[in-house]
């Protein structure tokens, strides 16, 4: 299996480094526009094998897309990080424009690929490679809901000091403040979380959860890496072991949940041919209403982008 991942920054670079040492793919292609940049980490992570004993070849190039061609997987992480007091919508112009031609080089190479966005603001990112690609919506995915329920998993882990192993959770909706997540849907080695937390405790974790991307800006200065880089080879791994993972994953809606044309996280079955599946929760009448306010402001930056591609044409 040969997997690309664009944009050799911390992002990309942990995503590959998780590609190459749990050896989730034979090959990982590293590109990045940096003269020499992406060759230096790939050259370093293919350094790490003989100490971490694994085999996956890592190649760096500088924006050569020759070398991607007929990769199975491709993830973008390309763009620009958030600085403090930025939004994630903040970086929409800068982000687009690089994740769309970042796209056509992709699919030009790898016509087949199955596409994993993790730039932001990422549900518009995702609409962005989407209509660019033109793939199936199968085949265009955003990583955000893995990177948000981990959060949320490792804040109540901490909150009732037992493992992020044995917390089980879904989270819906945009990759932004509003985020639903889902404590009816929550539970720790099968008990529902509520039986273990009080209410209080509970809110309060939501509310960090959904602040998580920003909370980490405002400590480093720039964006995660860790997380969403393993979040991303998480996704690449469900797809080709062909595993069918339930994740929530970030895709063109087309119905589900009553949302038409929005891109939105949503749980799925990943698999070979990416999402196999999406599943609709029976959501009740609070949780509706949050997933409709998230549907909202997703939709206000996609067409935001729309404009921003029209004054362009
Ligand atoms: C995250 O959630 O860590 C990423 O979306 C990056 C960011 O700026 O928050």
């Amino acid at each position: 299996m040969k997997v690309t991942v664009v944009g050799a920054g911390n992002v990309g670079a942990t995503c590959a480094d998780v590609l190459a040492y749990r050896e989730i793919a034979n090959e990982v292609v590293l590109v990045d526009i940096k003269e020499g940049f992406a060759e230096g980490k790939a050259l370093d992570i293919w350094q790490k094998a003989p100490i971490n004993l694994y085999d996956t070849r890592t190649v760096g190039v500088t924006n050569d897309y020759s070398k991607t061609a007929g990769s199975d997987v491709v993830v973008i992480t390309s763009g620009l990080p958030r600085k403090p007091g930025m939004t994630r919508d903040d970086l929409i112009s800068t982000n687009a424009g690089i994740v769309t031609s970042v796209t056509e080089n992709i699919v030009k190479h790898s016509p087949d690929a199955i596409i994993i966005v993790v730039s932001n603001p990422l549900d518009v990112m995702t609409y962005a490679a989407h209509i660019t690609s033109k793939l199936p919506r199968t085949r265009v995915m955003g990583m955000a809901g893995i990177l948000d329920t981990a959060r949320y998993r490792a804040f109540l882990a901490e909150a009732l000091n037992v493992s992020p192993k044995d917390i089980q959770a879904v989270l819906m909706g945009g990759h932004g403040d509003t985020m639903v997540p889902l404590p009816r849907y929550t539970t720790v080695g099968g008990i529902p979380v509520t039986e273990l937390i009080d209410k209080e405790t509970l809110d309060a974790i939501v509310d960090r959860t959904k602040n998580g991307g920003g909370e980490l800006v405002k400590l480093m200065g720039t964006s995660a890496w860790y997380a969403p880089g393993s979040a991303a080879a998480q996704m690449v791994e469900a797809i080709v072991r062909d595993q069918r993972r339930v994740f929530p994953v970030c895709v063109k809606l087309e119905g589900e949940y009553g949302i038409d044309g929005v891109y939105l996280g949503v749980p799925v079955i990943l698999g070979k041919n990416g999402i196999e599946r999406i599943i609709e929760l029976d959501l009740n009448e609070d949780e509706k209403q949050l997933l409709e306010t998230s549907r909202g402001h997703v939709k206000e930056v996609m067409d935001a982008l729309d404009n921003i591609n029209a004054s362009k044409a």
